[in-house]
């Protein structure tokens, strides 16, 4: 069932838990990830990066395709389609297409450019019953060309930013998309503690959710994230199981080359890592709260 990501949010974030964006890169990614939410009976957040919206052909293809699938594979959960670390453009471009949620990345504007494009972007999302994500500070490293430099975001800005009506606020804790550097000083949580005081019932957004220590996922949850978002974690468990498959000669055995084989292992491999983290962020079972 898509919906907007406004109500799960706002649950989780009542009931302590934290509901997962898990990023999609094309129709195994998508199906694995909406048959796993179904099984276990949890909400979740697809989410869609200007790469891979673009490597999809297209955001009006993506939608289309979710559209599709939820109705095919008879999904009842809560799904929301989300725009990851959208532009101004693509934020307009999702809009268009259908999609249930976006994310409106304005960390590199100037606060006031980024207040005025957010403040338009709220007022034309809520208008359509769409949720928004914004973003305060920067997560560091790299995802998909968006490049930011990790510094913590300031909790006095980001109560001016959940003041402007934003359903969900990503703040920078020192987290990190991609893998963490062996010596990463993990996630701030004095910065996340100060945000959540000021920004009160907002669900808060941890970016970059591969690799992080389960002790600390729990902790960020405690302090108030809702919403964990997962990409990496996904391609390399992907990338695992069809470097095995491969490796024990099993594209050349029978009709192994066909794609429904060769793929898979992967499909399968990302079920198990999404499982994985719904297990820990709390959210099975929570679909009919
Ligand atoms: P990872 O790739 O580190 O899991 O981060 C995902 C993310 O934050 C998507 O916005």
């Amino acid at each position: 069932m898509l919906v907007s990501a406004t109500e799960m949010l706002k649950k989780a974030k009542a009931g302590h838990y934290a509901v997962g964006q898990f990023n999609i890169n094309n129709l195994e990614w998508t199906k694995s990830v909406l048959l796993t939410a179904q099984e276990l009976n949890s909400p979740v957040i697809l989410g869609v990066s200007e790469g891979a919206g673009k490597y999809m052909t297209g955001f009006k293809t993506v939608a289309a395709m979710v559209k599709a699938m939820d109705e095919e594979l008879g999904i009842t959960v809560p799904v929301a389609l989300h725009l990851d670390h959208g532009s101004y453009e693509g934020c307009y471009k999702c809009i268009k297409a259908g999609f249930t949620s976006i994310m409106f990345d304005g960390s590199h504007y100037p606060i006031e450019e980024n207040v005025a494009k957010t403040t338009e972007l709220v007022n034309v999302a809520h208008a359509l019953g769409l949720s928004i994500e914004a973003e305060v500070g920067s997560i560091g490293g790299e995802e998909d060309g968006v490049v930011g430099a990790g510094e913590c975001a300031d909790p006095e800005e980001c109560k001016m930013v959940a003041d402007l009506g934003v359903d969900m606020l990503a703040a920078g804790i020192g987290n990190i998309h991609g893998k963490y550097p062996e010596h990463w000083a993990g996630l701030s949580f004095d910065t996340l503690d100060a945000i959540q005081q000021k920004t009160g019932i907002m669900p808060l957004v941890l970016h970059g959710g591969t690799g992080i220590p389960e002790d600390m996922i729990k902790k960020a949850i405690d302090l108030g994230v809702s919403k964990i978002n997962v990409n990496t974690e996904c391609q390399l468990s992907f990338q695992e199981a069809t470097r095995k498959y491969i490796e024990e000669g099993k594209d050349l055995q029978g009709k192994g080359f066909d794609p429904r084989k060769l793929l898979a292992p992967g499909a399968e491999a990302i079920r198990a890592t999404v499982k994985e983290k719904m297990e820990l962020f709390g959210s099975i079972g929570k679909a009919n709260d």
